[in-house]
């Protein structure tokens, strides 16, 4: 099929593009969008077949449910049974924004949205065009990430471009997202709540914001799978590269001596073995590596930086002429959760402690 590209800009979007890009909404079609986090892949949630079209180009399970993208808290009301006061509390604080909040559906949510669940993952966005696509499409949006299942996910459109070109009707080019990231997932529904995805939006703002703990499961850090449908979406293989990728963690990131030497023994034992490694590293510790090929994801001081860094980096060990990458790992505070999470899945498991 044929795939439309239209530039648009990011900050101030050219309502007759998007006009348009709504209109192929309506009318059923699949418009790759920007949101502040990652790119979308979306569809008018009301249109079933159009819905089940981003399965099939993503190549997505189907019990694996989709977040609806709304512009107002008028199509909130629509979706719902309620709203709970904590998801008041956070919505008043933190949308439009990187949070994704769990709620029990309504009748107006069709099952194909929700993997056949009870519960409905809704966000209001915070990215001029993606509100304004919603709002001129007068249509809440459902949209998974813009990529194939399984990949990372796309920070820009030639990641999308890479994976759905032909796929889908429109992507549309409005640079690189803000956080690099996909948001922050909790469920509100539970006492106490339950972080089900780590993102932009730290987990003990969302703490402060409710002024009680959160629980934060394994599976939250990236250490387990669910087999539950706590969070169906953690059941599978996620942001891998198709190489194999080493995570070096630490417990404590304030020497990072250890980390180092570890990682640089792993690279010395590949190299003796003709294989050739792509170290991934940070701004402080990259010059500390002979002898290998190094990138960095960014300073350790801003992991704000870091986490827009990583999904392009995680396509890059596949675009390089390498046989393995090693990657260092960063603290869990803040944004740094959700980049160990990441971490953790896209290496299989394959984590080496010092
Ligand atoms: O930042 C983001 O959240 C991006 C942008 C496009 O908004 N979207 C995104 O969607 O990351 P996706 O489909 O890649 O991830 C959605 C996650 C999945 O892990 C899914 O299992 C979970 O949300 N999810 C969706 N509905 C759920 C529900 N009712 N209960 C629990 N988890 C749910
Ligand atoms: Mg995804």
């Amino acid at each position: 099929m044929e795939t439309k590209i239209i530039k648009i800009d990011p900050i101030k979007p050219e309502l007759k593009k998007l006009g348009y890009c709504a209109k192929v909404i309506k009318s059923g079609g699949l418009v790759a969008f920007p949101t502040e986090t990652v790119y979308g892949l979306g569809a008018c949630v009301y249109l079933e077949d159009a819905v089940k079209k981003i399965f099939k180009a993503k190549n997505r399970p189907l019990d694996n449910p989709l977040i609806v993208h709304i512009s107002n808290l008028e199509q909130l009301k629509s979706l719902v049974k309620e709203i709970p006061e904590k998801a008041q509390k956070l919505i008043n604080e933190a949308w439009p924004g990187p949070l994704t909040l769990i709620f029990k559906k309504n009748n107006n949510v069709s099952y194909i949205v929700t993997g056949g669940l009870e519960t409905v993952a809704i966000r209001m966005p915070a990215h001029p065009v993606a509100l304004k696509l919603i709002e001129l499409s007068n249509c809440p949006i459902a949209a998974p990430s813009a990529n194939i299942a399984g990949r990372p996910s796309p920070t820009n459109p030639k990641h999308v471009i890479e994976d759905l070109f032909g796929k889908i009707d429109i992507i549309i080019d409005a640079g690189d997202t803000f956080f690099g990231v996909e948001s922050t997932i909790i469920n509100i529904a539970t006492d106490p709540p339950v972080l089900l995805r780590p993102g932009p939006l730290p987990v003990e703002k969302i703490k402060e914001f409710l002024n009680e703990d959160i629980i934060i499961p394994d599976f939250a850090k990236g250490l387990a799978e669910t087999k539950v449908a706590m969070s169906p979406g953690t059941k599978y293989r996620h942001y891998s590269p198709s190489k194999p990728l080493i995570l070096v963690e630490t417990s404590n990131y304030s020497g990072l001596d250890k980390l180092v030497r570890k990682a640089m023994k792993l690279c010395k034992e590949f190299r003796k073995k003709k294989k050739k490694v792509l170290i991934i590293a940070s701004d402080e510790t990259k010059n500390n590596y002979m002898d290998c090929i190094v990138v960095s994801l960014g300073p350790r001081s801003n992991l704000y930086e870091v986490a827009k860094n990583l999904y392009k980096t995680l396509r890059l060990i596949d675009e390089l002429d390498v046989d393995v990458a090693i990657v260092e790992g960063f603290e869990e505070r803040g944004i740094g959760l959700a980049i160990m999470n990441r971490l953790r899945k896209a290496s299989g498991m394959n984590i080496i402690k010092v």
